[in-house]
């Protein structure tokens, strides 16, 4: 079995509201695996978005604490300056949030760019073109030179998609990243994503509400209130990537 990538080692996550504390997660251990195609699937508000955020380093955990392997290094996320973790997040992980974050006043082309350009591993000549290329990629490359107000959410949550490739992850992590395309280019971005893995050994965590997600990952889990439910049966086991 590949090494593990990314370790949660008792994590829980409480929201404090004028209503009260909120746990939103609760004892979560998982271990992700590389070149793990990972699906974790669970209803509206069963703590997905904040499971990515305590992946990812955006939201602090409460307790609790997240290693993740990679780039030769060993990094517990939540102990790293927000700087540290901005630098580290920029090398290590491409993320698709929920609701894209597109920067409204760069075009398509320039929002890929950016990341490329911050992190600094590649020329600026060279950026656009791998830009253009990871656009045609998630075929929207003719809306290029458009700003993203002026293409549907379903082309911005592809644009975000090819942003968190830009930089070559070892980990992607994607919220919901099919939520608003239509069923052809659903399939087409989880074939993107199962080659990823599969032929490139990129190690990708996805969270959704669609449980038709199980039949297309290496690993399915579901998380309940904030709970990830026990594996069962063949689901324990990692497999390898299938190609598609
Ligand atoms: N910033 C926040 N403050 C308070 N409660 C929150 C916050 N973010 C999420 N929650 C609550 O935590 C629960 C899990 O939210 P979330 O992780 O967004 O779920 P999902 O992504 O599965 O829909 C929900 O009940 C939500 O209302
Ligand atoms: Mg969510």
């Amino acid at each position: 079995m590949d090494a593990p990538i990314i370790e949660l080692l008792n994590v829980s996550k409480t929201y404090s509201t004028a209503a009260g504390d909120f746990p939103a997660l609760r004892d979560i251990n998982l271990t992700v695996h590389k070149g793990e195609f990972l699906g974790v699937v669970g209803k509206s508000g069963a703590g997905k978005s904040t499971l990515l955020n305590m992946i990812n380093g955006v939201d602090e955990l409460t307790t609790g604490e997240t290693l993740v392997h990679s780039n030769g290094r060993r990094v517990s996320v939540h102990h790293l300056t927000e700087n540290e973790k901005a630098l580290w997040r920029g090398k290590t992980m491409g993320v698709v949030y929920q609701s894209f974050q597109l920067l409204p006043m760069l075009t398509l082309v320039e929002n890929i760019t950016l990341p490329m350009d911050l992190a600094g591993a590649f020329k600026p000549r060279e950026s656009r073109q791998r830009a253009l290329e990871l656009l045609r990629l998630v075929e929207i490359e003719e809306h290029a030179d458009k700003l993203p107000a002026l293409v549907s959410g379903g082309q911005q949550q592809r644009v975000a998609i090819a942003r968190a490739l830009a930089n070559d992850p070892e980990i992607i992590v994607a919220d919901e990243p099919t939520g608003s395309l239509d069923s052809v280019t659903a399939d087409h971005i989880f074939d993107v994503f199962s080659r990823l893995a599969s032929e490139r050994g990129k190690t990708i965590v996805m969270v959704t509400h669609d449980m038709g997600l199980k039949n297309r990952v290496t690993r399915c889990l579901t998380l309940v209130d904030g709970e990830l439910q026990p594996e069962t049966g063949a689901d324990s086991k990692p497999k390898r990537s299938r190609r598609k």
